[in-house]
């Protein structure tokens, strides 16, 4: 398998740990691109240290990461070995993130992104990618250069206009200081704050070393955008994801005026429809994303004039992804019962954009279960930063406890049915928070209108599938394809 193919078959980055290093590694050795998720793995590798998760798999990459001192300060901190008090059955804090990274979060943040991708990448010569969130700023230039640092082959980013990142990975690769603009909610943008990144003061004094610059995917959902982000002055993507709003995870607004069906869920029309001829027009490999789990919709895609398709549903439900064993075989279970719908929430995520959410018994999907969550804001990642009357930054999200929102300048509406999308997401990969009260976070589960077709990967008498099996339905190399 040669670095240069050009993959048929994208397995979408799925956060937080959806898709693990292990389903990318997997997609990866099959010759198409697995993705890792970069997001919030921080804190997932922290509390994977303490409950010794992957362990030897762990171990391998931090040995190899280039500053020794780092890891031993990570490996000190949360070890569970020494420390008096580590309680077994509750996770220590982790740092939450600021516009100013403490120097313990950057560590973690650049040895996490490298951990994960070095470990997907582990043993193989396939390609690697990480996907990032626009929306959540504040880790990405740490994030991206833990994973330049471990060699990533493609860097995925949408949930926002990711303008900025293709010069951002000129930048990083070279080694060279790197500032991204954070946007400031209500901010008039006459004074712009930066993230910033210093390769040189990140390395104290060690040899830098010599690093390859990933190729750049935007996740877009409209021509009009990509061909924004084809010209723009910060350099342009390598090519597109074009994402349609059935998919899993978050999804574009729909455009004008959010209107709701009866269900309460936004209502996409014309407007919304993508214009293929435009995106092939802009004359970049581009990927369709988005309800394209069969074989006959990769043969769509690829008559629209894409190169593959991005695939995130089924391959969440598989062997391989990071979702919690039981609860994978709960939805698999559901679905075979006509079961586990999917709806997509206007209000659930806390960055404002719509987020499909499985209605699955014992999870936050159900809002009545989710109403009666304590709100609590320990991880962060979901935060706004707001400027303080004092003009000092100050950080805020709509799932935190209400009044705290409210008393950072937050509107009491902006609150109304926001779900803690950082602890639930967490909990889905079976590393949720136990509370000193007793109480543990439960968990919230993404997937797109495929999950309903997830059963075809299923040969018959199994109760579960592989990656392999995915990628062999979703190649036509299996006839017996039920749909
Ligand atoms: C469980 C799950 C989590 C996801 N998380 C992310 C994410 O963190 N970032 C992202 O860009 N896309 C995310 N997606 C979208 C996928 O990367 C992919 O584009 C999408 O799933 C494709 O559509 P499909 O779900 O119909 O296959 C997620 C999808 C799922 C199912």
């Amino acid at each position: 398998m040669s670095k240069e193919r050009v993959p048929r078959i994208i397995q979408g980055g799925m956060g937080v740990g959806i898709s693990s290093w292990r389903l990318a590694k997997t997609v990866s050795m099959e010759g198409e691109l697995g993705v890792i998720s970069g997001t919030a793995v921080a804190l997932t590798l922290a509390r994977r240290i303490m409950e010794r998760v992957d362990e030897e798999d762990v171990n391998r990459a931090l040995d190899a990461f280039p500053y020794q001192k780092m890891i031993e300060r990570i490996r000190s901190k949360y070890s569970p070995s020494t420390d008096e008090q580590f309680n077994k059955d509750r996770f220590k804090a982790v740092p939450i993130p600021t516009i100013e990274y403490s120097k313990d979060l950057l560590e973690l943040t650049v040895v996490a992104c490298f951990v994960e991708v070095y470990m997907a990448k582990y043993g193989h010569d396939g390609l690697v990618g990480m996907n990032l969130l626009e929306k959540v700023q504040t880790p990405t230039l740490p994030s991206l250069y833990g994973a330049i640092l471990a060699g990533v082959d493609y860097i995925l980013m949408g949930a926002g206009i990711p303008i900025r990142i293709p010069a951002v990975l000129d930048s990083l690769s070279s080694n060279l200081d790197t500032v991204l603009p954070i946007k400031i909610a209500e901010d008039d943008g006459t004074e712009i704050v930066y993230s910033k990144f210093s390769p040189t003061g990140f390395a104290e004094g060690e040899k830098l070393p010599e690093l390859k610059r990933p190729k750049f995917l935007a996740i877009v959902s409209s021509a009009p955008l990509a061909l924004h982000l084809s010209r723009s002055q910060y350099g342009s993507p390598d090519g597109f994801v074009v994402e349609m709003p059935i998919a899993g995870g978050h999804n574009a607004p729909p455009r004008g005026k959010l209107q709701l069906s009866e269900t309460g869920e936004p209502i996409y029309g014309v407007r919304d429809e993508v214009d293929y001829e435009a995106i092939q027009k802009i004359g970049l490999p581009f990927y369709l994303a988005g309800g394209y789990g069969s074989h006959e919709q990769y043969v769509m895609a690829t008559n629209l004039g894409a190169s593959g398709i991005q695939v995130g549903t089924a391959f969440a439900f598989c062997e391989e992804s990071g979702m919690e064993k039981s609860l994978k075989q709960r939805i698999i279970e559901a679905v075979k019962k006509g079961l586990g719908k999917v709806r997509t929430d206007p209000l659930a995520s806390p960055t404002g954009f719509p987020f499909k959410v499985v209605e699955i018994d014992e999870t936050n999907g159900i809002p009545e279960i989710a109403e009666k969550r304590q709100r609590i804001c320990d991880l962060g990642y979901l935060r706004e930063a707001y400027r303080k009357d004092n003009g000092n930054i100050g950080y805020r999200c709509p799932a935190e406890p209400v009044d705290d929102f409210v008393k950072k300048g937050g509107k009491l509406e902006e609150t109304v049915g926001r779900r803690c999308l950082c602890n639930g997401l967490v909990a889905t990969m079976g590393l949720g928070q136990k509370r000193r009260n007793g109480t543990e976070e439960i968990p919230i589960v993404t997937a797109g209108d495929d999950l309903k077709f997830v059963l075809r990967f299923l040969k018959p008498g199994q109760v579960s599938y592989t990656a392999k099996d995915v990628l062999r339905i979703l190649l036509g190399k299996d006839l017996k394809q039920v749909l």
